[in-house]
């Protein structure tokens, strides 16, 4: 019994610091998305926000990034980032901003109003 507990918290452990949200966590800060995209993806005047969108609508958008066959400038701009990433660097930076744990939907809207971080 004892022992099962010990392999619980060793896998446990493990995981919270190896699963898909953490490492999109990582991929979001060295890739310098928080850069453009704000430091909660929460966006800003000229990016959209990316926190707490759905997963396969990101997964989408960055795929079709990816794929460089782009329609306008802004968007071009978004390729040069996601160029590089792999299937699964997409799947993890997905899970981690549609699970995006510090900012909230509703946070936004108070953010319009000059609510949030004013
Ligand atoms: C130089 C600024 C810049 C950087 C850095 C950047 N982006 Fe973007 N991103 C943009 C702009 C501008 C758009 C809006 C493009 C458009 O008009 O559709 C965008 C769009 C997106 C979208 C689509 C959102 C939507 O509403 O359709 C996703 C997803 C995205 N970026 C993810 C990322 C990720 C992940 C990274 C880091 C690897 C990153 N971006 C880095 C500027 C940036």
């Amino acid at each position: 019994m004892k022992h099962i507990s010990i392999l619980l918290v060793f896998v446990l452990t493990l995981y919270a610091s190896n699963s898909p949200y953490n490492k999109g966590e990582m991929l979001y800060f060295t890739k310098a998305c928080n850069g453009c995209h704000g430091v909660n993806a929460e966006g800003g005047g000229r990016t959209p926000r990316l926190a707490n969108r759905t997963k396969k609508y990101l997964i989408q958008r960055l795929k079709y990034f990816k794929n460089a066959k782009v329609a306008t400038i802004k968007q071009e701009m978004m390729v040069q980032f996601i160029i590089n990433f792999s299937n699964e660097d997409i799947e993890n930076i997905a899970t981690f901003l549609s699970e995006h744990k510090k900012l909230q939907t509703r946070d936004v809207s108070e953010d319009l109003f000059g609510g949030y971080g004013s």
